[in-house]
């Protein structure tokens, strides 16, 4: 990283799971991170976890990132490059709410991106999913399988906004290079236990559940199936760190900054399939301790198997996963241990 005024980066989205995380990456390889976030989806605490792990001041603005006259004053001083995390996640809300997942996701992408063009920032980092493959026909899944129905309207959107994205890239005619990621299963927290996930409302994802399940917060693990045609009969995803993932947003400006006004698409995952059980089992081994679960019906909705060919963010990004999934679980762990003890 040359010397020099850090460079401005915009996180929109940035005081939650991934874009928190995603944050810290940026100020370790010598940017500044300016976190975009309204927190009608994450809590402020994260902005103070980045900034008691980082221990310096971090530029935070609460607006929303698609309201443009709310984020003039974000432009005043000049914007490097930008990572677009803001987006409702939840699948199973989607569903009961598609025309809100349409607004703000693929409405939010479209006004931030318009504003990042008319300010003439060149580098942007979009959060896409593997749910964009739909039930991948072929396991590993690599970036140029087809784009299958998705899964619920959450897949939709991000299929929408990749379209999107595409489209302006070409109106924009090498002004603005756009690196799309797509996340397979981001778990863990960071080591520091400083940041993780938030549980805000009944949590919707499977290790944030396990460790409810675990700290006596809730109920048994629900194991949503155990019929399905896979080795053990559980569902299989591709799990990474989130510390892997973020420093993959690092990997993909870097990227930008040395191909201007490219556009391409990258599989964020270890390229490793595992089940439920071994995620059970895993955690036992991470961390000494036995999850209460039971079986129960399959979830709507729910792929067999997916987990991604991550070839590509290695040869162009030189990209890979380094953290295990013991470290992802034991990580997760020590975090849901700082929540218990540090009452919000
Ligand atoms: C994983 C596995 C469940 C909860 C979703 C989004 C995806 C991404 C990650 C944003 C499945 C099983 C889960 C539980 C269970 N989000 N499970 N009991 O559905 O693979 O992906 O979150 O980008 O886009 O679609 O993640 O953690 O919900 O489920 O058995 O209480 O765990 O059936 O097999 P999913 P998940």
């Amino acid at each position: 990283m040359e010397k020099g005024p850090r460079k401005r980066i915009l996180v929109t989205g940035g005081a939650g799971f991934i874009g928190s995380h995603a944050a810290v990456a940026l100020h370790e390889a010598g940017y500044a991170p300016v976190i975009i976030d309204d927190l009608r989806n994450s809590r402020k605490s994260a902005v103070k976890g980045i900034e008691s792990l980082l221990s310096v001041p971090v530029e935070w603005h609460r607006v929303d990132c698609g309201d443009a006259e709310a984020m003039k004053p974000v432009f005043k001083q000049p914007v490097h490059g930008a990572i677009h995390f803001a987006a409702d996640k939840a699948v199973g809300e989607s569903v009961a709410h598609p025309e809100k997942y349409f607004d703000n996701n693929v409405g939010g992408t479209a006004r931030f991106v318009a504003q990042l063009r008319n300010h003439g920032v060149q580098h942007l980092v979009f959060s896409s999913s593997c749910t964009v493959y739909g039930e991948a026909e072929e396991l590993p899944v690599s970036e140029d399988a087809p784009i299958l129905p998705a899964a619920s309207p959450y897949g939709y959107t991000k299929q929408a906004c990749e379209d999107l994205l595409r489209i302006t890239h070409a109106a924009a005619e090498g002004q603005l290079g756009i690196s799309i990621l797509r996340y397979f299963n981001p778990i863990g927290a960071h080591p520091s236990a400083h940041l993780g996930e938030l549980p805000l409302g009944p949590p919707p994802n499977l290790v944030p559940y396990l460790l409810q399940a675990v700290a006596g917060n809730s109920g048994p693990l629900i194991v949503f199936g155990d019929n399905y045609p896979t080795p053990d009969g559980t569902c299989i995803r591709d799990y990474l760190h989130v510390c892997d993932l973020a420093e993959a947003h690092v990997a993909a400006l870097r990227w930008l900054e040395q191909h201007q006004g490219a556009l391409d698409v990258f599989n964020l995952g270890t390229g490793r399939g595992t089940s439920v059980k071994e995620v059970i089992t895993a955690f036992h081994l991470a961390t000494g301790l036995d999850v209460p679960h039971k079986i129960g019906d399959r979830r709507p909705g729910d792929v067999t198997a997916i987990y991604a060919d991550a070839a590509k963010a290695d040869e162009v990004l030189g990209w890979r996963t380094t953290r295990s999934l013991e470290d992802c679980l034991r990580d997760a762990w020590r975090w849901q241990q700082r929540l218990q003890d540090t009452p919000s």
